[in-house]
């Protein structure tokens, strides 16, 4: 490489950081429901009929004398005793109680549908239980959703007030039976929900695309995602960006969280938007629906500095329950210049430390595609069923590939998503109560430290950067 090209990497190098580092997120324009969804069923449980308005705008029509509860009779509506400004009032500030098995009948086109519940743990007016006498199971047709669920405890380990759980289920008949029974084998259980939210998606797991037999990492065997997996969401993550709300989401009504929670190590490398020249060019392969143009539009890279990045592996974990598959789907896109040609960023992937893909280059997965075409790749993780804990750490970490001298030495991530995949008999519930969020506060301590040790470190990059600019320029004007 002579000089004078050299020089240009360090000059558009030197760009990136500039832009990189003064720009400000910008508010993107959302005009991106692409697909409408056959059903968007909003049912406020517990609440009369009629429409009531949730913050985003969503309309909810309440269950009494709903189609969808035909007999609700062995059944009370209830509102919590503890009423907060802080919680949204629809779908929380009512509830439906089921102190018997108690089935919503819904009428839909067959098909795979988000099923998303909505739970506010409280005491409720005008019952003898308190909020920890509930538990229960939710179960759709054959699956089991739910066992032994207490939205108490789970939003105690959340550290959170109220929570939703989504669900991927295809159905296969002309209805959708959602059924809440009280736990057996305990005296005086209850069963509750606040909400119901059902949304029919196309197949976003198990399309006739290439990535429908995605590889189980460390194997060279896959696993079919067909019709008969069901799928729980675990996280959906916006990498190097804020959170997404359902609203905003390209048709599915999927909420895209915040990634940074879920870094992990020393150093976080560094969030950016697109370039505002570049569009996300969707395509047949990666229609819309796949992940909005606000996912794309964002991300993390491992940092300016090669020699750090060769050093280190940018790290995101998530606790997931033992016993059971998982679906990860990344999502990559390349949004800034001058990353638009082939050999100019290539990595590694790792999953559970083990090699998930060696030497991706995303302009080059594109067949020349180029810049601001998106793409995703799905793997297989099994966690086993030890003894050991129930709880157990997903990896997912991104290292330079060096083995064909790119441009830069460096990785990037624009979205993650991992799902859990229904076990032999068809349950998705853990053995122990998920323990995931006291994780994440532990998780959010040790970054807050750690993002100013890689502030300070981008700084002081960039000040070297400068300093060897200028003096190569000076010393060119020398010659
Ligand atoms: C937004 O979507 C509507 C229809 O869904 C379309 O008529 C309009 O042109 C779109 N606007 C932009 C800026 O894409
Ligand atoms: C409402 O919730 C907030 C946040 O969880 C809490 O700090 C506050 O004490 C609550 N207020 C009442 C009246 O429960
Ligand atoms: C519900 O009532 C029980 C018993 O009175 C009490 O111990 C518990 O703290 C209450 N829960 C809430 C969230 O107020
Ligand atoms: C609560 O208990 C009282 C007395 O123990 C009983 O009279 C009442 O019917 C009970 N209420 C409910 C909703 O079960
Ligand atoms: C339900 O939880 C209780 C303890 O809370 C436990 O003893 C029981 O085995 C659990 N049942 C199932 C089916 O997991
Ligand atoms: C749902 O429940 C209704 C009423 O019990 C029943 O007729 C129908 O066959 C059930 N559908 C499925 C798919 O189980
Ligand atoms: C609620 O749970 C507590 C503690 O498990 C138990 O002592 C009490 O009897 C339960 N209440 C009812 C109404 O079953
Ligand atoms: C759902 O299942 C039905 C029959 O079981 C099948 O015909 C259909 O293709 C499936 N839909 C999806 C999206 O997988
Ligand atoms: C972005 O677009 C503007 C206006 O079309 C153009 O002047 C500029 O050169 C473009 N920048 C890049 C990096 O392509
Ligand atoms: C895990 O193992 C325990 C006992 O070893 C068993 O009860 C449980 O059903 C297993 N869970 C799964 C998901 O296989
Ligand atoms: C991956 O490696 C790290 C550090 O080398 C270790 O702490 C972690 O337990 C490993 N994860 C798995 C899933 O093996
Ligand atoms: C999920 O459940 C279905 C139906 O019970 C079963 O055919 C499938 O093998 C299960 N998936 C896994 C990964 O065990």
């Amino acid at each position: 490489m002579n000089t004078h090209e050299s020089n240009r990497h360090w000059f558009s190098l030197l760009l990136v950081i500039v832009t990189v580092t003064t720009s400000i997120y910008p508010i993107i324009a959302q005009n991106s429901t692409t697909y409408v969804p056959a059903e968007n069923i909003l049912l406020n449980c517990g609440a009369p009929s009629g429409k009531l308005y949730a913050l985003d705008g969503r309309a909810w029509g309440g269950d009494i004398r709903s189609n969808y509860a035909p007999a609700i009779k062995n059944t009370v509506s209830a509102i919590p005793s503890n009423q907060n400004s802080s919680i949204p009032t629809v779908p929380y500030m009512t509830a439906r109680i089921f102190q018997t098995k108690f089935t919503y009948t819904f009428p839909v086109t067959p098909g795979r549908k988000f099923i998303r519940l909505y739970f506010y743990p409280s005491n409720y007016t005008n019952l003898n239980f308190t909020d920890s006498n509930s538990s229960f199971t939710v179960s759709v047709g054959s699956y089991t959703l739910l066992r032994n669920f207490s939205a108490l405890l789970t939003t105690q380990a959340m550290n959170r007030d109220y929570m939703t759980k989504e669900f991927s289920v295809n159905v296969s008949s002309n209805t959708l039976n959602l059924t809440f029974a009280p736990s057996s084998g305990k005296e005086n259980t209850f069963a509750f929900v606040n909400g119901i939210e059902i949304v029919s998606t196309p197949q976003i797991f198990d399309g006739s695309d290439t990535f429908s037999q995605p590889q189980i990492v460390g194997t060279t065997s896959t696993l079919t995602i067909d019709e008969h997996t069901a799928l729980e969401t675990v996280v959906r993550l916006n990498v190097g960006g804020q959170s997404v709300s359902p609203v905003d989401d390209s048709g599915l009504y999927r909420e895209w969280d915040d990634d940074s929670p879920y870094i992990y190590g020393a150093v976080v490398g560094m969030t950016y938007p697109k370039d505002p020249n570049v569009t996300i060019k969707y395509s047949d392969t990666i229609p819309e629906y796949i992940a909005p143009p606000v996912v794309y539009g964002t991300a993390r890279s491992m940092g300016p500095n090669a020699l750090v990045n060769l050093n280190y592996k940018l790290t995101w974990i998530a606790t997931v329950d033992a016993g059971f598959y998982y679906l990860v789907r990344l999502h990559f896109c390349e949004i800034i210049y001058p990353v638009t040609k082939v050999n100019m960023r290539v990595f590694d992937v790792f999953i559970n430390n083990m090699t998930a893909v060696q030497g991706l280059d995303v302009i080059a997965y594109t067949e020349g595609g180029g810049i601001g075409v998106p793409i995703y790749l799905d793997f297989i993780v099994f966690f086993p069923n030890t003894s050991a804990s129930s709880q157990q750490d997903l990896w997912i970490a991104l290292h330079p590939d060096i083995s064909n001298k790119p441009v830069y030495y460096n990785a990037e991530l624009n979205g993650l998503e991992i799902f859990k995949l229904n076990d032999s008999t068809g349950n998705l519930y853990a053995q122990k109560l998920s323990k995931q969020q006291t994780v994440d506060t532990g998780k959010k301590k040790r970054i807050r430290r750690f993002l100013f040790i890689s502030i300070g470190v981008a700084g002081a990059v960039l000040l070297i950067l400068l300093l060897a600019y200028a003096l190569r320029h000076w010393r060119r004007r020398q010659n």
